[in-house]
């Protein structure tokens, strides 16, 4: 453990700000846990430069804490320090509307304001500031002593994001900062204080780490008031098909269980877009009345909640549903912790998260992937059934796997993404010295020393002063590993490529485009070459590179997408036929099968599975497509095409054609050739 430091405490200047709060906030806050210990809590952050605050969502430590704070004068200005309270929330919807909260409870709306990234309400009379984590990175990076602001509450610290273990590192470097100029008294400098928040903190990340604070933060834990919550694991668990299940799931609560709001857990916006939509939806798309087939019950209203979704659309899950029906939020892991959804009884939780990842290995390719959460995860996603009542939580999934499979703790992001992209993230943030930043849950120093490497070489980071290279401003923009956006950045200079380019790293990022590959990685090479490789060998092979096999499958994916793309180019062996809008392929029989020849023609079709295969097939040159089937074709200029004869010029005839232009294969005409 680390010897506790002892250090002169800048002194809190003893002021109580008044405030007019109605009488229904008084009671509700009295209701709180968080309530009574605002004695305790405020004199540690008074002791203290550093304290973390735990408690069980919904103990009011977000809506509280900044209130305390504002009461204890925090948020007084003097000198050049305006004295804001500051509060970083991971996401939009938390940021907008906590400040709402905060100011109606303080009964002036003006003292509390928001900044997310391209918008906000802060004015001069803004003494409470909820903000994203990004907003307070960019504004550490214009101002590092952060002097707008008397202390910074972190908020859902336990999600430890990336930007999280940035902003605690760099927050414990302005921390001293400030308290040694302030103790020299430089420039009126006062002294800074963070107050690390969260619902299920691993403490001993923040506790036991000897680089980050000079001292032991204290732990002040709140106690929660939570109904019990009755656990209902699955027996079994189901495998891919997770979101019949939650459907199924849903409909059963909804059609067998008194009232009382429902809470469901999906991992990714498209999941809940699926489920929304597998009801009948209203004319507002993120809004769906659903009255479950079938069955005398009342209507289900259905709202989705992710991140993306406009922060309006957010902000409906705080309303009542409409009379009569019941309220079902579909959402990710944002109605985890970060928001309080009124009146929820039941959730069903699919335990699944999408989290980006890292494949170790040459490769360094991070991806989001669909995986287990953490128990600690699963446990705050049952806690929101017991707000308002004792509640059920159904869980797909079994006891075993949430035993054997789930984390106890999510990972910090940082360990879980490609070192390269953590270091070009933080030199854009103007971190040069990564090696020796204080993170809560260091890197390895290895790694870090060899991405650095790794950025010089890819030129976005001066090999002489390691700061970052106006190269490495432009590809830390995009969001993919830093050798990917090399290419990007690259083809933004060759304009021409750029569109390819962009296709191949999409490509790229996603990874397993290959089935063959994903089985060969998942343990199945055993079992020699599966047909969907040799079928990948066959139409690929001719490729002189992997990335541009990878941008003809994105190309054959893409028209196999496109019902009525008429721009039709030969890609992924697939041929488009006259008389059908079915994609055909040559068939294994033919001698034509390894060749693809541009133009062919076929006599026989056949079904083999889902697809159409042609057979007894005869290379054509196109320059005989006028001259023995000019009824399949439209010419751009008016032709007598009764004269028409061969003769060199048919070749650019056929350029000209503009119906035939993509046309690969047609059937032998019925009627007799000329
Ligand atoms: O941050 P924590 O999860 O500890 O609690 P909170 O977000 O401060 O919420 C405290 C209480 O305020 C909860 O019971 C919420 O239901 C309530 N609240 C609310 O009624 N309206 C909001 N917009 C936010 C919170
Ligand atoms: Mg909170």
């Amino acid at each position: 453990m680390p010897v506790e430091k002892i250090v002169k405490l800048p002194v809190v200047k003893p002021i109580h700000v008044e405030v007019n709060r109605t009488r229904d906030v008084e009671e509700q806050r009295t209701s709180l846990p968080i309530f009574y210990e605002e004695f305790q809590i405020i004199s540690t952050i008074k002791e203290n430069l550093v304290t973390i605050l735990c408690g069980e969502t919904g103990s009011g430590k977000t809506t509280q804490l900044p209130q305390f704070l504002y009461e204890a004068g925090f948020s007084f200005p003097e000198g050049k320090f305006s004295g804001l309270i500051g509060v970083t929330e991971p996401r939009r919807v938390a940021a907008i509307s906590m400040s709402a909260r905060v100011g109606h409870e303080l009964n002036d709306s003006t003292l509390s304001s928001y900044q997310i990234r391209y918008e906000g309400n802060v004015t001069s009379s803004t003494r409470i500031k909820f903000m994203t984590e990004g907003v307070l990175l960019k504004e550490i990076e214009e101002d590092f002593l952060l002097r707008k602001y008397s202390v910074v509450v972190l908020d859902e610290a336990h999600e430890r994001s990336l930007n999280t273990d940035i902003l605690i590192g760099l927050l414990s470097r302005i921390i001293k900062l400030r308290k040694e100029m302030s103790d020299n008294n430089e420039d009126g400098v006062l002294p800074f204080r963070l107050v690390v928040m969260s619902a299920t903190l691993c403490i001993k990340d923040f506790t036991a780490n000897e680089r980050l604070f000079d001292c032991v933060p204290p732990v002040i834990q709140v106690e929660t008031r939570q109904f019990p919550v009755t656990i209902h694991f699955n027996r079994r668990t189901p495998l891919d098909d997770y979101l019949e299940e939650t459907y199924n799931k849903v409909c059963k609560v909804h059609t067998h269980l008194p009232s009382g709001g429902l809470l469901v857990f999906l991992p990714s916006q498209r999941e809940i877009m699926a489920l929304a939509e597998s009801s009948a939806s209203t004319e507002d798309e993120s809004e769906t009345a659903v009255t479950i087939p079938n069955l005398s019950c009342p209507p289900l209203h259905v709202l989705p909640l992710y991140s993306l979704l406009p922060h309006t659309q957010q902000m409906k899950v705080f309303r009542p549903p409409p009379t009569g029906a019941r309220l079902c939020v579909v959402a990710t892991n944002i109605a985890e912790t970060s928001i309080t959804i009124p009146d929820i009884r039941y959730v069903v939780d699919s335990g699944k998260v999408k989290q980006r990842t890292y494949e170790f290995g040459e490769d360094s390719v991070s991806r989001l992937d669909v995986q287990w959460t953490s128990q600690a995860s699963a446990n705050q996603r049952a806690g929101r059934a017991g707000r308002s009542g004792p509640g059920h939580c159904y869980r797909l999934y079994s006891s075993a796997v949430f035993q054997n499979y789930f984390e106890q703790f999510s990972r910090p992001e940082i360990l879980r993404l490609p070192i390269e992209g953590v270091v070009l993230q933080m030199k854009a943030m103007g971190i040069v010295n990564v090696v020796n930043f204080p993170f809560p849950t260091p890197p390895d120093m290895a790694s870090l020393v060899s991405a650095e490497k790794h950025l010089v070489n890819l030129g976005a980071v001066d090999p002489k002063t390691l700061k970052i290279t106006c190269s490495g401003t432009r590809m830390s923009k995009f969001p993919v590993p830093p050798r990917y956006a090399k290419l990007l950045d690259f083809a933004l200079d060759h304009r021409d490529i750029l569109g390819y380019v962009i296709v191949i790293v999409s490509a790229l990022a996603v990874g397993h485009v290959f089935l063959s590959d994903y089985e060969t990685t998942n343990g199945n090479s055993d079992r020699g070459p599966s047909s969907s490789q040799k079928a990948k060998d066959e139409m690929l092979g001719a490729c002189s590179s992997d990335l541009f096999a990878l941008l003809r499958v994105v190309g054959a994916y893409e028209y196999a997408e496109s019902t009525d793309d008429n721009e039709l180019l030969r890609i992924k062996g697939a041929y488009q036929s006259l008389h059908s809008d079915d994609l055909f392929f040559i068939h294994q029989s033919s001698v034509l099968h390894a060749t693809l020849p541009e133009w062919a023609i076929y006599t026989e079709l056949v079904e083999v599975g889902s697809k159409k295969y042609m057979k007894l097939l005869t290379k054509v040159d196109p320059a005989w497509v006028p001259l023995y089937a000019p009824f399949i074709c439209v010419f751009t200029k008016p032709r007598d095409l009764q004269n028409a004869r061969y003769d060199p010029q048919l070749d650019s005839v056929c350029t000209r054609l503009s119906a035939t232009a993509g046309i690969h294969s047609w059937q032998l005409p019925s009627r007799e050739l000329p």
